[in-house]
């Protein structure tokens, strides 16, 4: 069987940044998650003494990290006035978005922001806006039909969401509505990934897709995966492989996510040669 990479997979600019900074900080802690992928996470605690808290309250060292996500305007504003010094590792294109959304909302736009709502990129982005009430995040275009818009509305995503679903959200308004702004804020590396994936799992007979669960643009890129073959799987480390999967294939397509290191793509492609060569 043979294994083949993506064209264009794993570790995006915003994360390598991240990563850097981290390792840069001298035992700061993160708060949240630096990167969604857990390996990397504990690495950087068993390495670089890195750790990270879930609440703003449990912080207790003189230096924060701010994760690639970023945070909300509220938690900044508590962190600075705690007097902690903010280490800030805001990937730039999830940056822009939330100046975006300061400077339309207050210039009287509604803002529709593409994305999950529970995601921290998205409630970062959100808490920018200078009018939440006109603010509305949305998953898809047939959310749309049941809120009432303004003639005035700028449309943007979240950086990692899929290309297909924010071309039909921003066709539905541009059909509806007079004056839409849209502002393509989903990043490079998200599009990049997202085309190499669709291209390989259209000529693969099984696909592998590696990244952390709780990643977003990890997820969407197991649905293109699955979308074109059938046979796609989404794993974390090298336990979760199974010999079936392999069984009778020839070509193996192996992708990641933005957050996924590479030392553990590698792992993983030597872990299916091993069981390969194991079963033959
Ligand atoms: Fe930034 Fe895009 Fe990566 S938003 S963190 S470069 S996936």
């Amino acid at each position: 069987m043979k294994i083949k990479l993506a064209k264009s997979y794993g570790f995006c600019f915003g994360v390598k940044r991240a990563i850097e900074i981290a390792e840069k900080s001298n035992g700061a802690v993160t708060y949240g998650e630096l990167i969604h992928n857990p390996l990397e996470i504990k690495r950087l605690k068993n390495d670089y003494n890195v750790g990270y808290v879930e609440n703003l309250e449990e912080i207790d060292t003189p230096k924060i990290i701010i994760r690639t996500h970023g945070i909300t305007k509220d938690d900044r504003k508590k962190l600075e006035s705690q007097g902690k010094e903010l280490i800030d590792a805001t990937c730039p294109f999830v940056t822009k978005p939330q100046e975006i959304v300061k400077e339309m909302s207050q210039k009287g736009y509604d803002i529709i922001l593409f994305g999950d709502i529970n995601h921290p990129e998205v409630k970062g982005v959100k808490s920018y806006s200078q009018n939440q009430n006109r603010t509305f995040v949305v998953l898809n275009a047939s959310e749309l039909k049941n809120i009432k818009l303004k003639e005035k509305i700028a449309v943007i995503a979240q950086t990692t969401r899929k290309v297909s679903e924010f071309l039909k959200i921003v066709d539905f308004l541009i059909e509806n509505h007079k004056e839409v702004r849209v502002f393509n804020t989903i990043c490079n590396a998200t599009f990049e990934n997202q085309d190499a994936v669709k291209i390989l799992a259209k000529e693969a007979d099984v696909m592998i897709i590696i990244g952390g669960k709780n990643s977003s643009n990890t997820k969407q890129l197991y649905l293109i995966a699955k979308e074109n073959c059938n046979d796609s799987y989404l794993i974390e480390n090298e336990d979760e492989l199974k010999l079936e999967w392999f069984r009778n294939k020839n070509l193996c397509g192996v992708s990641a996510g933005a957050s996924t290191p590479e030392w553990l793509i590698q792992n993983i492609i030597k872990k299916i040669k091993q069981i390969k060569d194991d079963d033959e």
